[in-house]
Order: C-alpha cells, then structure tokens, then sequence
C-alpha cells in the first residue's frame, strides 16, 4: 500500500506573501503528523519562494516521520543537504520563471552530474530520489546514476482528462513496474488530487505519494488535520 507524504510548501507560500510569521509550515507538518501522514516534503528553492532555511533546519528536528528534501542539483544545495542530513532528498529540476516543477529531470542529459551528486549524498546515508517522466530512457539512466529511488511525475496524468488520462495512467502503470523491475523504490506525485489520486494509488510497487497543493488548498478551508485525513482515506 502506498505511502503519503505530504508537501507543506505552500503553507510557507500564504506566509510569504506578506513575509509574516504565519502560517508556519512547522506546525502544519506537527498536524500533518498527527493526521497519519507517513512523511513530510518541503521544497527549498533557490528563489526561496516559499519554504526558508529556518523552515528545514527546525522541520530536521521536529518531524518525526520522515523528512524528503526536495532541491536542484546544485553545489549549495548538495552542501546544504549534507549538513542537515534528511533522511530523503528528491532532486528536481527546477527554473526560477515556473509556478511549480514543470517536468522530470533529464537524466540521460545529466547523468554524469547526477551520478556524482548521489554518490556524495548517499555516502552520507541521505537516501536520494530522482524525480523523472514516466519514461523508460529516463527511469535506466536513473538506475545507472546509483539512486536508490525515482519519484515518477503524475503531471501528465492529472492534466489529461477523458482516454488521454486513461492513456496517462498505462504511461504510469508501465513506468512504475519497469522501476521495481530494476529494483528502484518507486515514489510518485505532482499534481495529485482529491479526484484522480485513487487510481494511482491502486498501483503495485508504488512506495509514497507525494502531495502538497491539493491537501494544502483544502487545508486553508477545513484544516490541515481533515484535509490530510481525507486524503489519507483515498490513498488507503
Ligand atoms: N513531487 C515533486 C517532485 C514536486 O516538485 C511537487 C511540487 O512541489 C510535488 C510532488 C507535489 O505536487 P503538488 O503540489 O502538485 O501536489
């Protein structure tokens, strides 16, 4: 049964837009925990959008889940990871003019690269996940890079509608069994909802999904316990 993580970004995206104290992606993720999340995601972005230094250092100490990092693959970022010691981080791409991630990374492009950041942090027992298109090329290149997981992006998936959704999710299917087979822990995510997480979720050999803006938008409106309870029920 899949696992949930949940990504508290955007709590820090409603305190940001007036750079106050509040709403604190701290005390979400303590709700989120007492919710039954199995993990917490932050994002630390290299713009510093919306989740801060302070955000990850204290969430490092009080998350009593699991803590997923996600960054770009930058010297800072490895560094940073390095010191804090998470217990995942999930590199993604990332470009400063996107609303959110927009895409997988390019592994085959970048393998070099990214071999040598998971070599580096995985060295310091910080397991790594390589966020990736449901894409066979991509998912081997990513077993070639040493990670011990991918994060496959359901994007795609949760913007189609009608057969091209029907479509999206044997892309899913196809990649999630090709990344077990080679013995990668399989997590997914982006874009997932209330409305189209069900049948992600009935997929074998998926380990964690991983979802922030829907919990979060449901969050603001009943709170943050019910919104990852109701979640919770579905992913279950
Ligand atoms: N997984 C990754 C790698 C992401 O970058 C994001 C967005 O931060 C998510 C999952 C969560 O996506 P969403 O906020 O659409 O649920």
């Amino acid at each position: 049964m899949a696992t949930l993580g949940v990504n508290i970004d955007h709590i820090a995206t409603v305190r940001e837009a007036r750079k106050a104290a509040s709403p604190d992606p701290v005390e979400a993720a303590v709700l989120a925990e007492l919710a039954g999340a199995n993990g917490i995601t932050c994002h630390l972005r290299e713009d510093r959008r919306h989740i801060q230094d302070r955000d990850v250092r204290i969430l490092k100490k009080t998350v009593k889940s699991h803590l997923n990092l996600e960054m770009a693959c930058t010297t800072e970022m490895i560094q940073f990871a390095v010191d804090l010691l998470p217990f995942m981080t999930t590199l993604v791409p990332e470009r400063r003019a996107e609303l959110t991630t927009e895409g997988g990374l390019d592994v085959v492009a970048a393998e070099r690269e990214l071999s040598g950041a998971v070599e580096t942090l995985q060295r310091n027992n910080v397991r790594v996940s390589l966020f990736i298109d449901p894409d066979l090329k991509q998912i081997k290149a990513a077993k070639r890079t040493g990670a011990s997981a991918v994060e496959i992006h359901t994007g795609q998936y949760a913007n189609a509608s009608g057969d091209r959704r029907k479509e999206e999710l044997y892309r899913l299917t196809d990649a999630v069994i090709a990344a077990n087979k080679l013995g990668l822990l399989v997590n997914a995510g982006h874009g997932l909802d209330y409305n189209n997480v069900e049948a992600v979720a009935a997929l074998e050999h998926i380990e964690e999904l991983n979802i922030g803006f829907s919990i979060v938008a449901r969050a603001c409106l009943v709170g943050m316990e019910r919104a990852v309870r109701d979640m919770l029920a579905l992913v279950r």
